[in-house]
């Protein structure tokens, strides 16, 4: 269960007066059991063993007795277990500020951001190469980020840094001119694009003299030679087209795409700026900047041929970000094999007098292996997002159609269903994590995956749409409902016992599926202070999973009006935030499926 703010903020106090303890240890010690029935919080008591020079346990009962004398806190309800002291708010009397609370468009639209400016550098792909499941990661990282940003009050922007320069582009050309096919070129020029670069890589493994071609290449490039600059342009226009292609299906926009080549004319007064500073040094015919103090490896700056690198780029760009764009942070939405260069980056930025090198932040993923193995552009393995998408689509259609065949529109829930399995998987573990990629796994309907969230979502909007249409006859669940609900949840909805226990009607599963929604602004600010998609995404799961427990235990419909009324209240609340969470994934939210 995550956090209720109002129940912190209130044990807090109340335990600060019976034990004369500071706030931020307190804060420390409160724990969320681990089940309803054992309390919504609850307060360990060792360390009070010391300065009492008492056993837990009897502190606990002490600090009871005294919780229960106290005329404020009539509403908590308090035992002593073991050593702990678990608190239950009375559910009557608390659920109304609790439905207040999620209600209340403060409870998800945040104002911590204070209006800040965050550039966040996503998606970032390599021009010239198809677009792998290992830059999808980047993409759907950076655009949950930003959304979720943007829910905590501070402005972003979305840049495309796409990989437009470098000296694989001279291996492209060389490639290109020796061995495209004119007709494939025309009608799949990333896919001969890509044959020709992976022949490259074979071929120089024989004759490294084709490795000097190539770096002549980039130099004329580097130059401003016509014919160079020309195979360049074609190779950026046929890749930007297939990009947005796929952008669009994941729809995925941008505020900004500028290419490396953008700051070419940018990288001079950056040369110059570090020169003035004392800060090259030559290094094998090289230019650098030593690191030495930051225990670093040198960051290269101008390679022995003259041309520019990556670094170097990086430079500019991040003092145009700031400078020209006014970001107050920047963040870099980009793997982990990166760390050491932007640590260099960042190191030389900050030799260079920039104090707001602190507020670039790098936030590295881990990589996706498909079955168990790493992708490589260079030895031809490459896995292609566009197929994989296809794919997943395909999946979806072939579960609706075995599950609900009746089900209008199937074609366009299939696709909403497909890519959004596509992004959950991406998004449902610490982004730190490697992935192992399982088509079939992402794409099920049951399980920690996306279709699941959906699907929890389209349950509420069918019981939603039989309230509007008056058509609740029956209890009993619909077919569609029927389909939904999967063997392990298939228990009949019954009150008989909670009724007898909870005459406020909030049984356990109820009292913990509105704790749960009462919590989403701590896990929200949490999971934006980590720049953590996945916490999002796992209170959605949660969320899907309490949802379902509640409306197998619970009758929603059928029940005397107050409980009607408050468990309809719920679930439709419930929906709002499932949806505004999808939103926020990146996912669409069918109403049926
Ligand atoms: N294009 C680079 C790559 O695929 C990623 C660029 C990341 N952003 C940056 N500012 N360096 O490896």
């Amino acid at each position: 269960m995550s956090t209720v703010s109002l129940f912190v903020n209130e044990a807090i106090a109340m335990l600060q007066k019976v034990t004369e303890m500071e706030v931020g240890e307190l804060t420390k010690l409160l724990e969320t059991p681990p089940s309803v029935e054992m309390g919504d919080l609850a307060f360990p008591c060792f360390v009070l063993a010391k300065s009492w020079r008492r056993a837990p346990q009897q502190i606990a009962a002490e600090l009871c007795s005294r919780i229960s004398e106290h005329p404020d806190y009539a509403h908590i309800h308090v035992t002593a277990a073991g050593a702990y002291v678990n608190m239950y708010w009375d559910r009557t009397i608390s659920s109304t500020a609790l439905l207040e609370r999620i209600a209340d468009q403060q409870h998800y639209q945040l104002q911590v951001g204070g209006g800040q400016r965050i550039i966040i550098d996503m998606s970032s792909p390599n021009i010239a190469k198809p677009f792998g499941v290992g830059h999808l990661r980047s993409t759907v990282i950076g655009a949950a980020l930003y959304r979720m940003y943007r829910a905590a009050g501070y402005e972003a922007l979305r840049v495309n840094h796409i990989g437009d320069w470098g000296t694989q582009f001279g291996k492209q050309i060389t490639a290109h001119l020796r061995w495209s096919d004119p007709l494939q070129m025309e009608q799949n020029p990333i896919g001969e694009a890509l044959r020709v670069y992976i022949k490259f890589h074979d071929e120089a493994a024989e004759h490294p003299e084709l490795e000097d071609e190539a770096r002549d290449w980039f130099r004329k490039l580097e130059s401003g030679d016509p014919q160079a600059l020309e195979l360049w342009r074609y190779f950026v226009d046929v890749s930007m087209a297939s990009l947005d292609r796929m952008y669009e299906r994941l729809g995925v926009e941008f505020d900004a795409v500028l290419g490396e080549s953008f700051y070419n004319d940018k990288m001079p007064a950056v040369v110059d700026r570090l020169r003035e500073l004392d800060l090259l040094e030559e290094s094998d015919g090289a230019l650098v900047v030593r690191l030495d103090e930051q225990d670093m490896p040198p960051c290269l700056i101008i390679k022995s041929d003259g041309t520019t690198i990556y670094p170097t780029r990086d430079l500019a760009t991040a003092i145009y970000r700031k400078e020209v764009m006014h970001g107050d942070r920047l963040v870099y939405v980009v793997g982990g094999e990166q760390a050491l260069h932007f640590r260099q980056v960042f190191a030389v930025l900050r030799k260079m007098g920039y104090s707001w090198a602190e507020d670039c932040i790098h936030v590295p993923f881990g990589l996706m292996k498909v079955n168990g193995k790493k992708m490589s552009t260079r030895k031809g393995k490459v896995i292609f997002l566009e197929e994989v998408l296809d794919e997943a689509v395909q999946q979806a259609a072939r579960i609706i159609e075995e599950k609900n065949p009746s089900l209008p529109d199937k074609q366009e829930v299939a696709r909403q269903v497909g890519v959004g399995a596509i992004i959950f998987n991406d998004l449902k573990n610490n982004r730190q994590n490697e992935i192992d990629f399982s088509l079939e796994e992402a794409v099920s309907f049951e399980g920690e995956t996306g279709p699941y969230v959906q699907y929890a979502y389209a349950r509420i909007q069918s019981i939603l749409r039989r309230v509007e249409q008056n058509n609740e006859s029956a209890e009993q669940p619909t077919g569609e409902e029927v389909a939904q609900q999967s063997a392990s949840e298939a228990v009949e909805p019954s009150d008989s016992s909670a009724a007898v226990e909870e005459p406020s009607g909030w049984t356990d599963t109820a009292w913990e599926l509105l704790c749960h929604l009462a919590g989403y602004d701590s896990e929200l600010e949490r999971a934006v202070r980590l720049h953590e998609p996945s916490i999002m995404a796992r209170y959605a799961l949660q969320t899907a999973r309490l949802f379902n427990q509640f409306y197998s235990h619970n009758r929603i419909l059928d029940c005397p009006p107050a409980w009607r009324e408050q468990r309809l209240q719920l679930s439709r609340q419930t929906g709002e935030y499932l949806a505004r969470l999808m939103e926020l994934l990146g996912m669409q939210a069918p109403q049926q499926m």
